[in-house]
């Protein structure tokens, strides 16, 4: 019946979509797949590997999602804050004992890093103003059109120099100063994605203190604590800038750090000026989830929850994520050792590093050797393993050399 109104050669609504290019970061998880060459590397996206090359679940999460199967009684809805209790159970762990304890934080539930990243950027969107946000170069590059998709205006600023190796902070400080009270500085909690290079605790408190001076707010992507050196000096730089700024908005991710990845793990926390003021927000953020996903799946954060709320779970997972932490920091150690052009990569944190190779040298050394990773020259430091970590530093250094 319908066809009859539509006149002949008007184009349907699908006809007029353009194809995409596949995200070049999540392609490599199927090209490094399909790739037959025993030897091959998957240093692409972020996922941590043991020693064995698998990405093992948690002994803590098998664990708890085994007493899940065994108490939870339903799976009725819980409502856009998502599991108010994983909520408040994360919160100190990202904030400390002082943070989680201010009734001017208040967070929920989000799928993942990526859902608070974006329910933060609605949430300046739904405020109104003129608010900008200042964003260092190069970052992960799923930042700006994550956020960007909300419709806020970024400021591109000098971050890190992939020639000389170096966290370019005076640049990046110089151009904050051109700065407006109001704007927003997206800032990487630690292990910097995608060059594993952070800033010292003498820069964070730089940092703090520009924001306090100017009135700007710290928006931090953190979603890698525990993975670079340890959940509290992680948390550090985190800490320093909320405490100073007068408001704040803080993505946590659980993705990495329990290993959930693809249960879309984390919370959006904001700093308001006033416990009633952090009440709207919080009003605002379920309005806004709402909209997007209305309610986060749960599964996830109902292991956390269980974790952390059994103290010999926790004991493990924490156990755990040291085993983690310290396997990225050896294989950071054997590649600084295998060649001194190497050494800036042992003085970085987390899964990531940037190696300063062109994209054409990468796309080489992935026909020549198997060895994917971004075109950015970044590599998943966690994704080697002890029999390869010799092979991958031989093709880069010679990679180097020509
Ligand atoms: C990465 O940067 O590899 C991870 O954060 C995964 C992703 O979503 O890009």
């Amino acid at each position: 019946m319908t066809e009859n109104f539509l006149l002949a050669d008007e184009p349907r609504l699908f006809d007029r979509l353009e194809a995409q290019a596949s995200d070049s970061l999540l392609a490599l998880i199927g090209l490094a797949k399909a790739d037959t060459r025993p030897e091959k590397i998957d240093v692409g996206v972020g996922v941590y590997r043991d020693a064995a090359g698998a990405t093992p679940i948690l002994r803590a999460v098998k664990a708890a999602e085994k007493v899940l199967i065994e108490t939870q009684e339903t799976k009725s809805y819980l409502g856009s804050e998502g599991d108010a209790r994983f909520v408040e159970l994360i919160k100190p762990i990202v904030f400390g004992g002082l943070g989680a304890r201010s009734d001017r934080i208040v967070g929920v539930q989000t799928p993942g890093g990526c859902g608070a990243l974006r329910l933060g950027a609605e949430l300046i969107k739904a405020a109104g103003g003129n608010s900008r946000i200042f964003v260092g170069q190069p970052t992960w590059p799923n930042h700006v059109p994550l956020i960007g998709a909300a419709g806020v205006e970024f400021v591109a600023h000098p971050y890190y120099d992939k020639e000389t190796r170096t966290v370019l902070f005076d640049e990046m400080i110089e151009a904050l100063k051109g700065a407006r009270a109001g704007d927003l500085v997206l800032v990487h909690g630690c292990c910097h994605n995608p060059t594993g290079a952070d800033l010292s605790l003498n820069q964070w408190r730089e940092l703090a203190d520009l924001i306090a001076e100017r009135g700007l707010l710290p928006y931090v992507d953190l979603a890698y604590q525990g993975l670079g050196n340890g959940l509290e000096d992680d948390a550090a730089g985190t800490r320093l800038v909320v405490e100073a700024a007068e408001q704040a908005l803080v993505a946590q991710s659980c993705d990495k750090n329990f290993g959930l990845y693809r249960e879309r793990t984390g919370a959006l926390f904001i700093k308001a000026s006033s416990a009633e003021q952090a009440q709207v927000a919080f009003g605002n953020l379920l309005g806004l989830a709402r909209t997007m996903w209305s309610m986060p799946p749960d599964h996830g954060a109902a292991i956390v929850r269980t974790i952390l709320e059994t103290e010999e779970l926790e004991a493990d997972w924490r156990a755990e994520l040291k085993e983690m932490l310290t396997r990225i920091r050896s294989l950071r150690a054997r590649l600084a050792a295998y060649d001194e052009r190497l050494a800036f990569i042992d003085e970085q944190n987390g899964m990531f590093s940037m190696l300063p190779l062109t994209p054409e040298a990468v796309v080489e050394l992935r026909a020549s050797h198997g060895i994917y990773m971004a075109n950015s020259g970044r590599f998943n430091v966690a994704g080697l393993s002890d029999d390869n970590v010799d092979y991958f530093a031989a093709a880069v250094v010679a990679k180097l050399d020509g």
